[in-house]
């Protein structure tokens, strides 16, 4: 696969689509009749809906069609034969029920966005028995299981060490802030429903949405031809999708539903606060001997979604005894979901920052200590890794970084009024895939179609699979098509767990191999063509034509004297090699250096190094970038990014990007990254694994790290933001 003429890093095959704002992304799409629908949002975070006036917003112009609870159409709800993932079991506009601040309690719908909204300001709603978000709690209980996982578990038995780390480390609400909000164009025709929709998922959202509506699968088709970013939000199916196609069905017109930047907030998931209690306890030269990790976190009334911050503690170092632990508090909030690194991006922070803890208290290089405890296997799943290149991470990045520069105490590099400071951190994720299908068509016009029912979240799904097949039937890259983004198309996992790499390529390059074998053996067994009774393992196929010997057939050629439009082959790989014999998981090591302003409170990040095993790099170009992303998510969690909700009415207080901040370019620095490009043949054929969320697993700890290692100052709360730092510098201590 790595012919010196392979061209690796192909720029995205979209870019230009992109960038002239030719791709046309859900919420831009328009058909003929179409009307719009505009949502009215509970302002009580529990209670019930007493009454719902619409005398006012009857009369308002452009309306078409006004809904509450009692006469929005009905769905149905789960029976457990739902074998997809609903953002939540719950469904809106059912019951007079009111779960959470933000849930929708009324639709209209109109002739424009701007008379939708306009009409459903007039709604008035009375509420009964309000309850104040701080009261409307449950108790916290333990959940089993999470992604597949045992969200309690405990291991071996080991002494204490003599070197002991305590401490509770906390995440925030994190909100997802994609350039594109979730979004619905709902499409009838007769009985059967096109649902244009924002989503990682669009097989998962045919299965969802065609339950919630009663109808079978086959009259639903869910297309998305370019998600303006994913990130989890849209990797389970919310509810803007059925009730858009609910209500189009109900008044006989297209409809588009459109979430507003603060619904973004409270109606797609969310990151869940936790609360980490961590202990750590090491031999005197640093071999853990015990590991306790103890998460507290949150789900909604309505579902439960667990941020399981504990999971990667279970394999990341070794230790003769741990034991992880997750509670779950119900609040009267949406129900959170995934995001980028759901449970492994705040879970490292904790342990991350533990093991620095533990670095210093041993008077250790806190790469060293990450050494000592390196897991030779994974004792959570009892199995060896599949590859496991992260002693190698550790070393280049160091060297790359000057890593052995660092000073050997904290509060030691002045630059100015400012101190200097540098930190690292493990990254890990695991290497998931899942059952996929691929359909590649050779056409008559030597245009070479590559098909499949996955997504492009921006992550460059289009180009990966156009270069795959270029390279393996030998064309250029422009003769490839690539078609994805409809359920219509041979299946193909969620979008989630950077898996669309791993699970959809090997599906291509299956397709690939069986086309190529058709075409052989059309050729072969004709005895109109050059090749007819060749030695199949003797034929070459290159630049559109086979090739044996001295004699050669253009597959075009051998299209029409068989009066064939195109020739097909369509595979599905079930992608569950290996999966009981070894452990899949990529690592990386990152290394940052800061600069503390105390008196400002402002930490800038002035480098930012990555050097990641992910196995074999398909595309640098786009896998950089993917990693890069997530490291300036890092930066945001880290520095930045919290969701406050008020006490009483549990509303988000920053549903906006002026209050809510995400990092903008002056925030960060030039990031470096490195991909070992291992190729894990164990895995698949192309020895590929994901890259979409480990950029982000360690980044936020890396900088804690730093910014102790500039300013001495041990930081257990995230983010790291300007009041908080200066409350801490107005009163410093030392730990
Ligand atoms: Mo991802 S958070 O699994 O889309």
């Amino acid at each position: 696969m790595a012919g010196p003429e392979r061209d690796a890093s192909l720029p995205r095959i979209d870019a230009r689509a992109k960038v002239t704002g030719r791709a046309r992304y859900t919420g831009d799409l328009t058909v003929s009749g179409m009307v719009y629908a505009a949502t009215v949002r509970s302002t009580i975070a529990r209670g019930s809906v007493r009454k719902v006036d619409m005398r006012d917003a009857l009369t308002a112009p452009g309306v078409i069609a006004l809904f509450d609870h009692a006469s929005f159409p009905r769905l149905m709800s789960d029976d457990g034969a739902l074998n997809a993932k609903p953002g939540e079991k719950w469904i809106p506009l059912q019951t007079p029920d009111v779960f959470y601040a933000g849930q929708p309690v009324a639709m209209v719908i109109a002739g424009t966005l701007e008379e939708a909204e306009a009409a459903a300001q007039k709604i008035r709603i009375e509420y009964a028995s309000p309850i104040a978000f701080a009261d409307a709690a449950k108790n916290p209980y333990f959940p089993p299981t999470a992604i597949g996982e045992p969200l309690q578990s405990s291991r071996g038995s080991a002494p204490e060490g003599s070197v002991a780390v305590a401490a509770r480390y906390t995440t925030p609400y994190e909100s997802h802030n994609p350039m594109e909000p979730s979004a619905s164009l709902a499409v009838w025709q007769g009985d059967q429903l096109t649902l244009y929709d924002t989503t990682q998922a669009v097989v998962a959202t045919r299965k969802v949405v065609a339950h919630r509506l009663g109808v079978p699968e086959d009259h639903v088709r869910v297309v998305c031809d370019y998600v303006g970013g994913g990130f989890g939000c849209k990797g389970f199916v919310w509810h803007q999708g059925f009730l858009a196609a609910a209500a189009a069905r109900e008044i006989g017109r297209p409809v588009k539903l459109v979430l507003t930047r603060s619904q973004m907030f409270t109606s797609v998931g969310y990151r869940a606060q936790t609360t980490q209690a961590i202990k750590l306890s090491a031999g005197p030269v640093g071999q853990l001997q015990t590991v306790q990790h103890d998460v507290a976190t949150v789900t909604s009334l309505v579902d439960e979604f667990v941020e399981s911050a504990g999971l990667l503690t279970r394999l990341l170092y070794a230790s003769p005894a741990l034991g992880v632990t997750h509670t779950v508090t119900p609040h009267a909030l949406g129900t959170p979901g995934p995001m980028r690194a759901p449970g492994k991006a705040s879970g490292s922070f904790a342990l991350e920052s533990a093991m620095d803890e533990l670095a210093w208290k041993l008077d250790m290089d806190p790469l060293e200590l990450r050494r000592i405890n390196h897991a030779d296997r994974d004792d959570a799943h009892a199995l060896p890794w599949s590859a496991k290149n992260l002693l190698e991470c550790y070393q280049r990045g160091a060297e790359q970084f000057g890593w052995d520069r660092r000073a050997p105490a904290p509060r030691a590099t002045r630059d100015g009024d400012a101190w200097l400071g540098l930190g690292m951190a493990t990254s890990v994720f695991p290497a998931y895939r899942s059952p996929a299908g691929a359909r590649v068509r050779w056409t008559l016009e030597g245009v070479v179609e590559v098909a499949s029912a996955t997504q492009d979240l921006g992550t460059g799904t289009y180009t990966t699979m156009a270069a795959v097949v270029a390279e393996a039937l030998q064309i250029p890259p422009q003769r490839v098509r690539s078609v994805l983004g409809d359920s219509a198309l041979p299946p193909a996992p969620v979008s989630g767990g950077s898996q669309t790499t791993a699970s959809v390529l090997p599906a291509v390059l299956a397709a690939v191999k069986a086309l190529r074998e058709g075409l052989i053996d059309l050729a072969r067994t004709d005895p109109g063509s050059a090749l007819f009774g060749s030695d199949p393992e003797q034929v070459s196929l290159r630049e559109g034509s086979l090739f044996t010997g001295h004699a050669s057939e253009s597959v075009s050629a051998l299209l029409s004297r068989h009066g064939l439009e195109f020739f097909e082959r369509i595979a599905n790989v079930d992608n569950q090699n290996g999966k009981t014999e070894y452990s899949f998981h990529s690592f990386g090591a990152q290394f940052v250096e800061v600069r503390v302003d105390e008196a400002l409170g402002e930490i800038r990040v002035l480098r930012c190094l990555g050097v990641f095993d992910v196995g074999r790099v398909v595309n640098p170009l786009l896998a950089k970038s993917q990693l890069m992303g997530g490291m300036v998510w890092g930066i945001g969690m880290a520095l930045t990014e919290e969701t406050t909700y008020d006490p009483r009415f549990g509303r988000v207080m920053n549903d906006n990007l002026a209050d809510y901040l995400v990092p903008t370019h002056a925030d960060v620095p030039d990031l470096q990254v490195v991909c070992l490009d291992r190729p894990d043949f164990r895995i698949n054929p192309l020895g590929a694994k994901g890259i979409g969320e480990i950029g982000i697993v360690g980044t936020a700890a890396a900088i804690a790290n730093a910014v102790y290692h500039a300013t001495g100052h041990r930081f257990r709360d995230l983010p790291l933001s300007r009041p908080r730092l200066m409350r801490e510098f107005a009163a410093p201590r030392l730990n």
